[in-house]
Parts: C-alpha cells; structure tokens; sequence
C-alpha cells in the first residue's frame, strides 16, 4: 500500500482498480461477452453466489488496542509447504479465456512467481501442467484435479503431477455434472474450451496410446472424455489415496458430516467451497458452512473460498478457522486487464488490505486471528 499511496502523492492514478467493484466493471467490458458470462456467471438465479459475498458482512472484526503491531507474520504451513501468506489463486479451469495470448495457467503461475502467492494448475490448464509449474519459480504449486471415470488416466494425471513438482493436489468433487447456468444456457453462450485447455489430457502418455492412427487428440478428447471427470465416490478416493503421497485436499466439501468421512479415508486437507456459486445453487453459502466444517475436520487442515472480494473478507474466514483463503474471479479480471502485472496487482492489493487491517486492529500474527476476533453483526 506504501507504493500505492506514494504513487498518488506524486499524482500518479494506480495502474488498475482499487475496488473489486471497478475490477469488475473494467473487465466486463474487456473481455469478450460470451467470456465475460462465462467467468461472471453461477448457476440457478446467482442467489448463491451473490450470499457468498454478502456472508461476509454478517460479521465484524474487534480492533484491538495498545498492541500497535509495526511487523506482521501471516506466513502459514500447508501440509508440510511453508506459504509467506495463506492467500491462494483458486483452481480455475480454462482460464486461458481470460488471457490475450490464451495462456491464462502461465500467466497465474509467474504471478505466483512475483508475490509467493500459490496457484492451482488445473486439469484444464492452458498448457501441459509440466510447462506451467516452473513458471512459479520458487513458490510451491498444487494441481486441481477432475477425475476421469478411465482410472488409468486419472493415475497417469496424478503421477504426471508428483513429477513436475506440485506439492498437493485438490480434488474437485462438485462437478462432476456442470450446473445449471442460465446465463451460459442462454443464448449457447458456452464458450468453446480452448484446445489448448485440453493439453494436459492430449499431452498424456495413457491418453495417446489409445489414439488410433488418423485420431484428432483434441476431437477425441471431447468425444471421449467428461473433461470435467465423472460421478467420485467415496471408495474412488480409496483408490486415489492408494496412487499417490501427494497430500489430497477434497474440494467442494461443505457438509460436517462429508468432513468427518474425508478424514477417515485419509484426506489431507479439507477444501470448504461451493465453487463460487457455480454449481450448487441451494442458497447456503461457503463462509455460512465453514465452522461446522471446521468442527468435524478436527484439526485437519481446511481451505476455503467462494465470495472472497476484500483484504477483510481474507481476515474474517482466517479467523474463523480456516488455514488459508482463495480467490477465484478476482484475480481472472485482473488477468483479462492486465496479464500478469493484472493479476499480480489484485493479489498485492488483497495481501495489502488484509496486512494493514492486522496493523490497525492489532494482530500481529496469524495465530492471533481466532474466532474471538469476531463478532456476529445483524
Ligand atoms: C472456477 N472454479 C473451478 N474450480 C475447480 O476446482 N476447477 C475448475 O476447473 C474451476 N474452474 C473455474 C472457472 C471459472 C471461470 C471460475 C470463476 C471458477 C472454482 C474456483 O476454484 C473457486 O472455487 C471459485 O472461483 C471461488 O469463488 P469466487 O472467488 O470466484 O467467488
């Protein structure tokens, strides 16, 4: 913030948009219409995805006196990887979209780079997860992973994924369907998933030895695959368990009672999200979900998103419980702004909010944020 406010002095305007509202508004019209309702969008009326945002509000953070905290600590541990904040890039899937020259996973990656924030690669990564994960330089990538119901593929992914270095992998479980998004239904306004989005399955050695001679790789990936994997179960996470050491982090989980099961087979880390209201659209929201989730996953890890838009919003699920925070749409509208230098300026500016609000309400450190630093606001 010290740059930014030093900027302003010398009668500079900031390169991009302070408030998530302006972000929003300046990518809306950046991006390609059909795009733009694609990353926007969520499913049913959006109820959800708007209550994600406005769950925040319904609490309130004490400040707190005579502390005056001059340094602040928000490094974290994740599942034996160091982080210097436990702020997060959410998976998000083709999000080469929202990239000029296509390569969205590239570009979240050198972001990652610049501000130590991690990201997630997806399945649907612009590029081959190998091509992405160096771009990260020194700070820890994880892989999001759609399960195929074709094992043996699912495995080659995740072997493919210990090789190139990422250090976890998320598990999304909550679509395995796509949800019903009127604005996508609409008007066929589904934008077609870039090829290159499907370069990790067409890279895939279990994937092109089933080619036949004449096959289009890309042709046979939509024909032949649910690219956003197929139906999981909880004896499929057994197996998934039994292919890998990586630490699993189970995506999607916002029931106590799914908690409690995904410690007992083994899962590493719990991901508390409704998918940014994509998908379920039942009206619960993620931050509503995240205590009693918090309660069952009885010291497990628990990661969360969905409706983060502030510094503050960042502070307010830390200290309910959960051990690092994600970003979804913020961090694709500054792509679709302003490349990498885009993303980056939407995550300094979340790290920023959120440290300065630690500086002025006197919590030096992660492990001061607890739920005593909050209260329950009408
Ligand atoms: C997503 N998300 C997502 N999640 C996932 O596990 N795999 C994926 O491929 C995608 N793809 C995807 C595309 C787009 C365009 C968006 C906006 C989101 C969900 C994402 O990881 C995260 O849960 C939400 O984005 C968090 O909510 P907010 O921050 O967008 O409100």
């Amino acid at each position: 913030q010290d740059e930014l406010y030093e900027q302003g002095r010398h009668g500079h305007q900031p390169p991009y948009p302070i408030t998530f509202a302006e972000l929003e508004k300046k990518a809306s019209a950046a991006l390609p219409p059909k795009v733009w309702q694609y990353v926007a969008g969520g499913a049913g009326d959006e109820h959800t995805q708007r209550a994600n945002c406005e769950a925040f509000q319904r609490w309130g953070l004490y400040p707190r006196m005579l502390v005056a905290p001059t340094e602040r600590d928000m490094s974290i541990e994740l599942c034996g990887t160091r982080l210097p904040s436990p702020v997060f890039m959410a998976p998000v899937g083709v999000i080469g979209v929202c990239a000029q020259d296509g390569h969205g996973d590239i570009a979240a990656a050198r972001a990652s780079a610049r501000t130590g924030v991690p990201f997630f690669a997806g399945t649907l990564s612009s590029d081959p997860m190998e091509d992405v994960a160096p771009e990260a330089g020194d700070t820890p990538g994880f892989f999001q992973l759609y399960v195929p119901p074709d094992r043996e593929l699912g495995a080659s992914l995740v072997h493919r994924a210990e090789a190139a270095g990422y250090r976890g992998i998320a598990v999304t479980l909550d679509t395995w369907v796509t949800g019903w998004r009127p604005r996508d239904l609409a008007g066929s306004n589904y934008p077609q998933v870039p090829s290159g989005c499907l370069s990790s399955y067409t890279s895939d050695p279990v994937f092109r030895a089933r080619l036949r001679p004449g096959d289009d790789p890309v042709e046979t990936v939509v024909r032949t695959l649910p690219i956003f994997g197929g139906p999981f179960r909880w004896d499929d996470l057994d197996w998934l368990r039994s292919e890998t050491d990586l630490p699993l982090m189970l995506k999607g989980i916002c029931h106590p009672d799914d908690a409690r099961r995904a410690k007992d087979h083994g899962a590493d880390a719990i991901y508390c999200s409704n998918h940014g209201g994509r998908q379920a659209n039942g009206g619960l929201t993620a931050l509503e979900c995240l205590p009693d989730v918090l309660e069952a996953a009885d010291g497990l890890p628990v990661l969360f998103d969905s409706g983060v838009r502030t510094g503050a919003d960042i502070i307010k699920a830390l200290a309910l419980g959960a051990t690092a925070v994600g970003v979804g749409r913020p961090y694709c509208y500054g792509l679709a702004l302003g490349g990498v230098d885009g993303i980056v300026h939407v995550l300094r500016s979340l790290l920023a909010e959120a440290d300065l609000i630690m500086a002025v309400d006197g919590y030096p450190t992660r492990g001061d944020l607890t739920p005593r630093a909050l209260r329950a606001v009408r």
